[in-house]
């Protein structure tokens, strides 16, 4: 949501703003423009279309002349997506540009205030406020005026600035809102994150909270807002660029999807040695891994529907309470969290906005934090008692797939970990588990033998009016994100039952040639949801179910099976949920949607 870039260095800025800003396109965005300087003034392209438009119209930059720069991609908070909405905004004086990420809270009375000294506003956004006050404090010095506008700030915000008359010096602030430095030789980056940077630089300064980086093409130096200079070795970046390319593949989300037997393998690899689970620097001990008496699992979209299965995993081998909540709703209820309560906090950006309040709001409840993050040195991480990193590389489809499977994983691993420190499951059952889940790279990859299958199911029906997916126990949790994959792409209205809630209300809206998609893979409950097939079947639905190998039961009931291999119960999800990340694709693709970047929608969250 939102993406920054900023450049300063020995060659053309535009291109190399451009060429990041197309980088960040997956994160969503409505608008986007860059600010360049040369000759002491600034040069701003704005585009409200895709960021190939702004290519298109500059001839890849190379048009626009100067060696520092500021770009953004915007996706609309205050104020409609149009081009004058569009950053970088400009200060009264038009000496400075400035790029935002965040949310301004008091900008309306920052706003009256400079209406008042006769400010002339061009934006209904909040953004703006920041460029008059930097105008308003400039006195010769930018990071004077930085120091004291941002003092005059409340919310979150990253911001990229520059000013025409240092134009050696780019500025970088990051406040509740991601922003790294890209540490180059002679050229020097400013990002919202490592993917618009790691074809330039794999040298990375993770910024803090208030933390302000000045930045000039040989030189990077951080301070405090109080101009305490801070001294940091940058990070070293592993992933490659390939990682944030199509390699060959139409759409990421399917490139995504083919990833997942690698993700897998190299999420549990590393954490199994001598047939037990291990990880590596967790400071939750075990005499308080033996006083925990409650578990909350708290996140947003599909990283809380692998919370939903995990509750199912940790109620089974830890016989521990465990809740799962959406973090939107955790944070403003009144949630029963002390010091004997674990909070899992699951994100793979780790930057969603509620699940970061509410993480914090836990924490100062005296909960111990663990979270499950995909992102190393994201606000989430940062934040945390303890954190075990996804390593399922970038993901650039909005639609997450891979990060899902990796969050299973380790969800599984540490329900495992802390059975065997708590006793409360038998060796032999996490010996059993521990050796599925080392299958499950094989697993998924003959699942991928169904791609045609699939595709032609989705051929016939892509035109589907809307569709129920229904399941019992971990069968239900997929179902959940079954069906947020297909509304998230295709656009198609589905929903998620509890296959045993079904007569309660919405079997009503069953009719002739309604699609059920019945998920009935969970073995000991498949009579039960035999009889929910023939309820809806005796409706005119029409059900594609899905169930382990070798039962053939399920034929008499469903109109078409897609069968799964056979693996633990408890870790069912991570082979039921592939056929449908496919389903779902292959329905968007029949219906022309945009597959990596649906509309409206982002994948960081950074705002409520
Ligand atoms: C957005 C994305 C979803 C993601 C959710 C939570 O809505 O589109 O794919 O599941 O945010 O994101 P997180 O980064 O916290 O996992």
């Amino acid at each position: 949501m939102c993406g920054i870039v900023g450049f300063v260095g020995n060659k053309k800025a535009a291109p190399v703003l451009l060429e990041g800003l197309q980088r960040l396109e997956y994160r969503g965005y409505d608008s986007a423009g860059i600010a360049v300087i040369k000759n002491g003034s600034i040069e701003i392209k704005k585009t409200i279309e895709r960021i190939s438009a702004l290519k298109e119209a500059t001839d890849n930059g190379q048009t626009v002349d100067g060696e520092i720069g500021i770009g953004h991609t915007r996706w609309a908070t205050h104020g409609a997506p149009c081009k004058r909405n569009a950053h970088p905004h400009m200060g009264f004086k038009s000496r400075f540009a400035v790029v935002h990420n965040g949310i301004i809270e008091n900008y309306i009375e920052l706003k009256d205030e400079l209406v008042a000294l006769g400010v002339n506003f061009k934006s209904e956004t909040d953004t703006e406020v920041v460029a008059h006050l930097m105008e308003l404090y400039y006195e010769g010095d930018v990071f004077n005026a930085l120091a004291k506008t941002i003092s005059r700030l409340k919310g979150s915000y990253s911001l990229g600035i520059i000013c025409r008359e240092h134009p050696e010096t780019l500025y970088a602030v990051r406040h509740f809102s991601p922003l790294i430095v890209g540490v180059g030789v002679g050229n020097n980056y400013i990002a919202s994150d490592v993917t618009a940077l790691v074809s330039h630089t794999k040298n990375v300064l993770y910024l803090e909270d208030g933390e302000i980086a000045v930045i000039t093409a040989n030189k990077v130096d951080l301070f405090t807002a109080d101009g305490e200079k801070k001294e940091r070795e940058p990070s070293f970046v592993s992933w490659s660029i390939d990682a944030a390319e199509k390699g060959g593949y139409d759409h990421f989300m399917m490139k995504e999807i083919k990833e997942q037997p690698d993700v897998i393998a190299k999420t549990f690899e590393p954490r199994i040695k001598d047939g037990k689970v291990f990880f590596e620097g967790l400071n939750l001990t075990d005499e308080k891994l033996k006083s925990i008496n409650k578990i909350i699992i708290t996140a947003c979209g599909s990283a809380y529907h692998t919370g939903v299965v995990a509750k199912y995993v940790f109620e089974e081998l830890l016989r521990i309470p465990t809740e799962v909540d959406l973090a939107s709703e955790f944070r403003y209820r009144n949630p029963i969290v002390d010091e004997h309560t674990l909070v899992i906090i699951i994100s793979q950006s780790g930057e969603t906005a509620d699940t970061l309040a509410a993480l914090r709001e836990a924490k100062n409840r005296g909960a111990h934090i663990l979270s499950i993050v995909n992102v190393v040195g994201s606000s989430i991480a940062k934040a945390s008692d303890d954190v075990i990193y996804t390593w399922a590389g970038p993901e650039i489809a909005v639609a997450t797939t891979k990060a899902y499977s990796a969050q299973l994983i380790v969800l599984y691993l540490f329900g495992l970990y802390a059975a065997e420190r708590l006793g409360s499951a038998s060796s032999d059952t996490i010996t059993a588990i521990l050796s599925e889940i080392k299958q499950l790279p094989e697993k998924v990859k003959k699942l991928f033998e169904m791609e045609e299958s699939i595709k032609k199911i989705a051929k016939k029906h892509h035109r589907m009016g809307s569709v129920f997916f229904i399941g019992r126990n971990i069968d239900y949790g997929v179902a959940m994100e079954g069906s947020l994959k297909l509304k998230e792409i295709s656009y198609i209205n589905s929903e998620a039952y509890a296959a045993g809630e079904l007569k309660h209300g919405t079997i009503s809206l069953i009719e002739e040639g309604r699609m059920v998609i019945a998920l009935s893979a969970y073995d000991s409950l498949q009579d039960k949801m035999m009889s929910n097939i023939k309820e809806v079947k005796s409706r005119g639905a029409f059900v594609l179910a899905t169930a382990t190998e070798g039962n053939k039961a399920i034929e008499k009931e469903a109109d078409q099976v897609l069968y799964l291999p056979k693996t633990h119960p408890l870790l069912l999800a991570s082979v039921e949920v592939i056929p449908l990340q496919m389903l779902s694709y292959y329905i968007a693709l029949y219906n022309g949607c945009d597959i990596d970047k649906p509309r409206n929608l982002a994948k960081s969250v950074t705002v409520e």
